[in-house]
């Protein structure tokens, strides 16, 4: 498709002389045809180009140089997010990650208000009794309802999507409901989202996504694929829609180290295989992820950290270290080992800024124009939790469950340290296995 300079001018409603001004400086940018008659014909590219200069220079206030230099790095989106003036939507706030969410943002960030949207009101009352209404406010919904969440995402900027439904077995026998939440929901997130003109929306996901061996995974890979491919429905109201895919959160609701625990009574901790092996991640972490990928998005990204694994074995002996440990059979929808990248997606990431990037593979990602800096990753390269190069033995996770001052040591990993900095509950060692089989009493330890 190419257009004629009144085409142009009429659809970035930009007059012609300008056009041709921003042509002159921004050269290496805009590269009309010329007909034989001399006349301009400008590509969808050249087009793009004009409405990002276009944006930078009248919406941004930004100058003709300062353009040129985001243009030319590619990361008009890397630029800090004034907190200030963001109202934020954040489903599934009274969770876990959501409580970490507002805690964060309100002691660093600042943001304008946060309306943490959930279901239950007796969850949204204790977060009142710690939060306050200062900045939280508190919306009851369900991500099901569609005009609701419409009526909730008025005036929003941004969107974090944390409301799921995230145990395995609970989803496996309830297997329409974990549709409805984890899909319809995220739908419904998009549809609302692009309605009133969100500005960025992030998703979170989860390792369990990575070629799903259960319901609650198979649900979250639908939820990750509509997030990247709602990009091709915001067109120009430009809403852009990611997400971060991470491994277990220490901290986080639902926890093997009770049952360990309990177990450790008896003498005899039970593990499905020996072999098994956890990525594991913090709630810091992972919120600060989510602030990254806010950062950086252009939409249709998968942002990974690059985050430690452990041996479920070496859990149950930090835990337990005298107790006898019985091999009880994998489980059906477990598996032995996580992936956060498969070879295929691999392909198509990037490493950048300690966190990997699976970027999109279509047509309306390609004029988008960031991660300049960003490393390729090696031909096959997998993430995969019994193949990553960063582990946590025995001591470091009893360090991690039993000895806060550990923090303290200047030896102590970045991981570890920001473990010790999280809330009292979490130091105290609720690691969460989270959608795990291990709910179940007296039968196994096993992990997600
Ligand atoms: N925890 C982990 O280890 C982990 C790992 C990787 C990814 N993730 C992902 O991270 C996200 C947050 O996890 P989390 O650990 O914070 O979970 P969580 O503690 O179980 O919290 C879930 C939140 O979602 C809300 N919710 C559930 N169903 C809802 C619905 N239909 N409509 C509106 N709100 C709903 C819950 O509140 P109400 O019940 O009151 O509605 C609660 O606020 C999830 O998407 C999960 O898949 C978690």
């Amino acid at each position: 498709m190419e257009y004629k300079i009144q085409e142009v001018s009429k659809k970035l409603e930009v007059p012609e002389s300008t056009i041709r001004y921003w042509e002159t400086e921004f050269s290496e940018l805009i590269m009309p045809k010329r007909t034989p008659g001399g006349q301009r014909r400008y590509s969808q590219r050249d087009l793009d180009h004009l409405a990002q200069i276009k944006k930078l220079l009248h919406l941004k206030n930004r100058t003709i140089s300062q353009a040129k230099t985001i243009l030319k790095s590619g990361n008009e989106d890397v630029e800090k997010i004034n907190w200030g003036k963001q109202t934020i939507l954040l489903t599934g706030g009274t969770g876990s990650f959501g409580k970490y969410f507002c805690k964060t943002m309100i002691e660093k960030y600042h943001p304008r208000i946060i309306r943490v949207y959930s279901r239950d009101e007796l969850k949204q009352h204790e977060m009142r009794q710690t939060f306050g209404e200062d900045v939280i406010r508190y919306f009851i919904g369900d991500v099901r309802d569609a005009d609701r969440l419409k009526r909730a995402m008025e005036g929003v900027d941004i969107v974090v999507h944390a409301a799921a439904l995230k145990q395995v077995p609970s989803c496996e026998y309830n297997p329409f409901e974990a549709v409805k939440t984890n899909i319809h929901g995220a739908e419904n997130i998009i549809d609302a989202a692009i309605d009133v003109g969100v500005k960025k929306v992030v998703a979170l996901s989860t390792d369990k996504a990575v070629n799903p061996a259960n319901l609650y995974g198979a649900t979250k890979l639908c939820a990750e694929k509509i997030f990247v491919q709602g990009n091709a429905y915001s067109g120009s109201r430009g809403t852009r829609f990611s997400c971060v895919r991470y491994g277990n959160v220490i901290g986080s609701r639902g926890s093997v180290i009770p049952l360990f625990k309990e177990q450790k009574k008896t003498g005899k901790i039970t593990i499905t295989d020996g072999r098994m092996t956890r990525f594991w991640i913090s709630l810091e972490r992972a919120v600060e992820l989510v602030i990254m990928a806010l950062r950086h998005a252009q939409g249709g990204e998968i942002f990974v950290p690059k985050i430690p694994s452990m041996k479920v074995v070496d859990l149950a002996k930090a835990v337990a270290p005298e107790c006898e440990i019985e091999i009880i059979g994998i489980r059906p929808g477990e598996k032995l080992h996580e992936s956060l990248i498969t070879e295929e997606e691999g392909r198509n990431a990037i490493f950048y800024k300690g966190m990997y990037i699976v970027l999109p593979n279509y047509t309306w990602w390609e004029e988008r124009r960031n991660y300049k800096t960003a490393q390729k990753l090696p031909d096959g390269f997998i993430y995969t939790s019994n193949l990553n190069d960063e582990w946590l033995g025995v001591e470091d996770l009893r360090k991690l469950l039993y000895d806060p001052s550990f923090a303290e040591e200047e030896s102590a990993s970045r991981f570890l340290s920001t473990l010790h900095r999280l809330n009292e509950k979490v130091v105290l060692g609720l690691l969460n296995t989270e959608e795990g089989f291990s709910e179940t009493p007296n039968t196994a330890s096993v992990l997600p």
